[in-house]
């Protein structure tokens, strides 16, 4: 029998030693260090050979679907739930995780089956939110559970739909080393609640939270172990929420589902441009219109901007909603072509509702709102605008041109405002389209 060696692993990172250590070399954390179980390796013997399979006549993976209440999630995962698979789904503490979960779980179509392990809140808590969101609670069952293998046995002989463990962070191995919440139990867990998801035909939603600080122990270190990684995002103090695919083995990534964090839950909001356009300030300087496409969808959404003479000898930017880096390009060019002394002036921008508008095609709707607060001059109001400003100060083509004006012109909007060229065979039914070449020309069709 070969030697069998003695191996130390780090709690943290699963750094591995020969010998004991106070520091790891890996993350640098003290005292994380615990001797692990000896893998005893055979070697020589002869393994039986593999059993091979021809790729045409292998099974494809069993992808029956089950199809959730909310269509923009189902969207999101390509169709649904797919059976045995596990979906990672991410976001910050106090997002509203747990209740797009709950809410999943207790609304399967076709009645299908759940369970929720509950591992943070209280089942009474849960019973709570159940009964104030109306949620009927007859297909979903309660596991108030930390333990893996109480979890995995369950699971195992219900095999329910779907199961949500809320959260993954705090669910540990009873026979593992490691401390509960260390990067390795969080590893040994996902992988274990994988397999379990394949045995019992379950689809298994693991919910992990992200820190603003980055917490290494986070759901990052998962995303190439699950099948699916979603991460819902938004401002804490707005009621808007994204869900982003960011992986998807059975599905787009490029999709983006919008909802609506409301005292009765999450609500799926189907026309999102309703929502960003409901208190637009028209005929007010400083405000613009810009269609942007978030996934494949188009939105039209507000940003408005102030400019104000400095009283610093560095003129401050205070940016919400719109990339820092975009802005500074877009000031320097209207600084640079159109005379404007920018350099002189504070400059505040923010995208209306939570809304982070950081693809380039907002850039002209982002100097024409400046334009706008700057001349003290409305934009039209029936107007919308979209492009991208480039350091000559020309407006280039995005893609999806026929897509924006297709949502603007449902929106009512009757003159857009865009790349010359990308409006090329594109129709318009009700919205002038005035095609641009340069900056000054948007700014001189676009204020009022
Ligand atoms: P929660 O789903 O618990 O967040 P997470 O699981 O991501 O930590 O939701 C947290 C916040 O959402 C909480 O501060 C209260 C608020 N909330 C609502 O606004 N409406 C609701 O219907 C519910 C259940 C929660
Ligand atoms: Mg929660």
């Amino acid at each position: 029998m070969a030697k069998v060696k003695n191996v130390y692993i780090c709690s943290q990172c699963d750094y591995r030693s020969p010998q004991w250590l106070g520091k790891c070399p890996g993350c640098g954390e003290w005292d994380t260090f615990s001797e692990a179980v000896p893998e005893t390796r055979t070697r020589g013997t002869t393994k039986k050979p593999g059993g091979l399979h021809p790729l045409t006549s292998t099974r494809t993976e069993d992808n029956k679907r089950i199809g959730t209440s909310f269509a923009e999630l189902d969207r999101v995962l390509g169709g649904g739930l797919t059976r045995s698979s596990t979906i990672l789904l991410g976001g910050e503490p106090g997002i509203g995780k747990s209740t797009l979960a709950l809410q999943t779980a207790a609304n399967l179509s076709d009645g299908g089956s759940a369970i929720y392990v509950a591992g943070e809140e209280s089942p009474e808590q849960l019973n709570g939110t159940a009964s104030r969101l109306g949620l009927k609670t007859d297909t979903l069952q309660l596991l108030p559970e930390r333990s893996l293998e109480v979890i995995i046995a369950t699971l195992a002989d219900i095999r329910p739909d779907l199961a949500v463990i809320d959260s993954v962070q705090v669910v540990y191995q009873e026979s593992s080393m490691a401390p509960p919440a260390s990067l390795s139990q969080l590893k040994t867990v996902t992988m274990a609640l994988c397999e379990t998801a394949k045995a019992a035909g379950t689809s298994i939603i693991l919910i992990g939270h992200v820190t603003k600080s980055g917490d290494i122990a986070g759901p990052k270190a998962l995303e190439h172990i699950v099948d699916t990684v979603l991460y819902l995002e938004g401002e804490r103090f707005h009621r808007l929420r994204l869900l982003r695919a960011v992986k998807n083995r059975f599905g787009s990534t490029n999709e983006v589902g919008v909802f609506e964090m409301t005292e009765t839950g999450m609500r799926e909001v189907e026309r999102p441009s309703e929502l960003f356009l409901a208190e637009r300030s028209v005929d007010q300087p400083g405000s613009a219109v810009v269609t942007v496409v978030e996934g494949t969808r188009p939105i039209l959404a507000e940003i408005q901007a102030l400019t104000s003479p400095t009283n610093f000898a560095y003129p401050q930017r205070v940016v919400n909603g719109v990339d820092q880096k975009r802005l500074a390009i877009v000031l320097a060019v209207m600084e640079k072509r159109l005379g404007y002394e920018l350099s002189k002036q504070d400059v505040f921008v923010n995208a209306v509702g939570g809304l982070k508008l950081l693809e380039p095609g907002a850039d002209l709707a982002l100097a024409l709102a400046v334009a706008s607060s700057m001349l003290n001059r409305p934009v039209a109001a029936d107007t919308a605008a979209f492009g991208e400003v480039g350091l000559a100060g020309e407006v280039r083509g995005v893609g999806d041109t026929q897509k924006r004006v297709n949502e603007a012109a449902k929106m009512g909007f009757k003159r857009i405002i865009g790349p010359k060229k990308s409006f090329d065979g594109v129709k318009s039914s009700g919205a002038i389209l005035i095609g641009v070449e340069n900056v000054v020309q948007a700014i001189n069709a676009g204020l009022d």
